[in-house]
């Protein structure tokens, strides 16, 4: 297989994992799971959203949140729907911005109560702040691979508001498949139309699981030339405004599969097996992610770390 020999993953768990939880899971906590993945040597992390409280109350803490978080070569890059996300996040002195347009009507409506264009009317104030505070801005296309409410996406619609990103300055992309209805070819026309259309510009895949396609989707980006994804720690997350959203790829099971594969991602399984089982203690049920529960691969290890076996 022709694979790239590194991979650079963002942990989103902090932002669309804690999102998606029914309970406000506290500050401590939160900082506790970012602390825990660092260790296990994650650097980029979205660490939170600076959205409506009312909107999003799971994540109303984000200023105080990165007022408290590892600095020390991470990377915290925080969500934001509107002028005033950017503001209260540049404020709490956030590394990276990641504006959030939906790449339909319908979704952009749901998501953030605005038109498309109405978001596209943001960016120039978006992007003169974020650029007169040295704050990289990232340009995120929810919805890229099929909507909840209108079905198909077509590429022109992607490309529409990626083209607003990137001339505006945008120091990536980053295509969601927010509804989990991405399958390999899809992906891999995607991919290799994007690399056409905008040479040279950076890219992020993420991924969710609602039917079951995204480690697949995962691998069919990489062989198309992806080499930086979206992840979440023991596979939790998914927008609200998405019936039956399920979680993101399970960090964890991407840094096994992987590593494995000869594709480094500088993230030590051990550790995050550690970080993934804390998170579980915290949310009290059992998460989707599956490399968690059977370990790695040294039988040793996983009996050690996931008890696997030990009631054989
Ligand atoms: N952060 C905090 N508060 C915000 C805000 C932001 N980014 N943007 C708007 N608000 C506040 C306004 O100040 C106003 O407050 P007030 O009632 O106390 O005056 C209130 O929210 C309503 O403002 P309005 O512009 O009318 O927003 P809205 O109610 O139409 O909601 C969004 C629009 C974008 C703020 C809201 O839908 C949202 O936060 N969506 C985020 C969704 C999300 O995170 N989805 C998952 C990620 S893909
Ligand atoms: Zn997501």
């Amino acid at each position: 297989m022709d694979l790239p020999s590194k991979v650079k993953l963002r942990e989103v768990a902090p932002r669309d994992g804690f999102q998606s939880l029914k309970d406000f899971l506290p500050t401590e906590q939160k900082l506790q799971i970012i602390e825990a993945v660092v260790k296990a040597g994650v650097k980029d992390i979205e660490s939170t959203s600076f959205v409506s409280p009312r909107a999003i109350p799971q994540l109303r803490d984000a200023a105080d949140l990165l007022a408290q978080v590892p600095r020390q070569g991470v990377t915290h890059a925080a969500l934001v729907p509107n002028l005033k996300g950017a503001q209260n996040a540049i404020s709490a002195k956030v590394d990276q911005l990641v504006v959030v347009i939906s790449a339909t009507e319908a979704h952009n409506q749901e998501n953030i109560r605005r038109s498309i264009d109405e978001s596209l009317g943001d960016l120039d104030s978006i992007f003169s702040l974020a650029k007169g505070n040295d704050t990289p801005v990232i340009g995120a296309l929810a919805v890229s691979f099929g909507c909840p409410y209108q079905g198909d996406v077509s590429e022109k619609n992607v490309f529409r508001v990626v083209e607003e990103y990137i001339s505006r300055g945008a120091a990536s992309i980053i295509l969601a498949d927010t509804t989990g209805m991405a399958t390999p070819t899809r992906v891999q026309i995607m991919v290799l139309r994007f690399r056409e259309q905008f040479p040279g510009v950076k890219f992020t895949l993420h991924f969710h699981n609602n039917r079951g396609t995204a480690m697949a989707n995962l691998l069919a980006a990489l062989i198309a030339g992806a080499t930086t994804f979206d992840t979440a720690l023991g596979g939790i997350g998914g927008c609200p405004y998405v019936p039956q959203a399920a979680g993101n790829l399970p960090t964890e099971d991407v840094v096994f599969m992987l590593e494995d594969m000869g594709v480094s991602t500088g993230i030590d399984l051990e550790e995050l097996i550690t970080a993934a089982h804390l998170l579980e203690k915290f949310l009290g049920y059992p998460l989707p992610g599956q490399v968690m529960k059977s370990g790695p691969r040294d039988p040793k290890l996983a009996a050690k770390i996931c008890g696997v076996g030990q009631n054989l």
